[in-house]
């Protein structure tokens, strides 16, 4: 039997990159288990539809009999955990779905794996990997100056969001220290790139200024982020895969905190050049009122994998954010399928005009 990998998430942001990539560099087939919830779409994977080395599973991770019946079926060596509910607003507006995906979505992965990881023979069960993603967004929020967080950093979520998460990996080291199960967990910095649903800061503002829409900038704008570009999260995932400590955590991040008014103002300046409108697209920035419990600045340590691993990232912001405009603005197609159908509900519902 060929060695299967099993990937939640798979249709989402981070997990259809990780999926292509994958597919171009690895020779293992991808079960791909994903529920398509607003944030999934096989549109992220068109590129590889009818390629036999990838298998789609419609499924939800908390169907317990559905996941027991993948790993009986393609007995896969590793599980790279991507599926969860990830948008802090969305997790404010309605905390339920962060609950039941999040921690309870996990717990059943977990069990499911430990299932199946029990039943394999020695050099199965040592061979065997649990990845889990996750944020640094579990670390809480850092003032100017302090330093950033590390791996032994106190976890301190503020957000129903960066809870669920933060129990998630709770639970996943659990099953390392209680059953022995071969988990790894990553704490990885906000992302960008190709694929990210509009309803992030960095595609949300690209379309909006595209499209001469306001940019709605939360509270002064100076709130802080550590942006990594997707592809190198992709890259430090895998080498966590074949190389990472079972049991440990990797933070994994770009090195590049930008306030927020920064982020706008680049995504902004390289629109001014490649699509002129007459006037700056900053001028469309508007302050909004802020997110409640708004966390003020991230920014990850990532010593640990650059020392063990010999992860560092590719691209800068200053790259990573043309690319990234760039691929907005080829791929028309793509963008005009997610500003349909639910999306406008979103809008409607977070955007209320003061
Ligand atoms: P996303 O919201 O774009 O995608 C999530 C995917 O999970 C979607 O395809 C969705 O359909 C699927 N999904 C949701 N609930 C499911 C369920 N119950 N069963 C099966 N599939 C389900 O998220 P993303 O930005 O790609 O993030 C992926 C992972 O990385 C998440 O665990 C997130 O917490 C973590 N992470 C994200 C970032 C970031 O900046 N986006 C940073 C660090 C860590
Ligand atoms: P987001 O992309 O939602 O990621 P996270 O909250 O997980 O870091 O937001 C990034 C930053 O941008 C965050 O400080 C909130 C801010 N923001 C805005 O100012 N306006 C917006 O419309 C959005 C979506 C985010």
């Amino acid at each position: 039997m060929q060695d299967f990998i099993l990937i939640t998430g798979g249709a989402g942001f981070i997990g259809a990159n990780f999926v292509l990539r994958w597919m171009q560099t690895k020779t293992a087939p991808v079960i791909n288990l994903d529920k398509l919830t607003y944030a999934g779409n096989l549109q992220n994977l068109a590129s590889i539809s009818g390629d036999a080395k990838h298998i789609f599973v419609k499924e939800d991770i908390n169907d317990r009999s559905v996941v027991g019946r993948l790993f009986e079926r393609y007995q896969p060596n590793a599980v790279i955990h991507f599926a969860a509910e990830s948008h802090v607003d969305r997790s404010i507006h309605g905390p339920a779905d962060f609950v039941q995906t999040n921690i309870n979505g996990t717990f059943t992965l977990l069990e499911e794996t430990r299932a199946y990881w029990s039943s394999l023979n020695t050099d199965e069960r040592k061979r065997f990997r649990f990845v889990h993603v996750s944020t640094d967004e579990v670390y809480g929020s850092l003032n100017a100056g302090d330093p950033a967080f590390t791996e032994e950093h106190k976890y301190r979520p503020n957000s129903p969001y960066s809870a669920s998460k933060a129990a998630s990996d709770h639970l996943v080291r659990a099953y390392h220290h209680t059953y022995g199960l071969p988990t790894i967990i990553t704490n990885c910095s906000n992302n960008y790139g190709p694929y990210q649903f509009p309803e992030k800061l960095i595609p949300l503002m690209l379309l909006n200024a595209i499209n001469g829409k306001p940019l709605p900038v939360y509270g002064d704008g100076k709130n802080v982020r550590d942006w990594l570009y997707v592809e190198d999260h992709c890259d430090a995932l895998m080498l966590v895969l074949e190389k990472g400590r079972v049991g440990e955590t990797y933070n994994i991040g770009g090195w590049n905190e930008r306030t927020n008014l920064d982020v706008v103002n680049a995504v902004c300046s390289i629109l001014d050049e490649s699509r002129p409108s007459g006037k700056p697209h900053n001028s469309l920035i508007e302050f909004v009122k802020d997110r409640p419990g708004h966390d003020r600045r991230y920014a990850i340590d990532a010593t640990k994998i650059a020392n063990e691993l010999g992860w560092k990232p590719k691209e800068t912001f200053e790259t990573g954010i043309r690319r990234t405009v760039e691929w907005y603005l080829n791929n028309e197609q793509w963008v005009k399928g997610v500003l349909s159908g639910e999306y406008h509900n979103w809008i409607s519902l977070q955007y209320v005009r003061k």
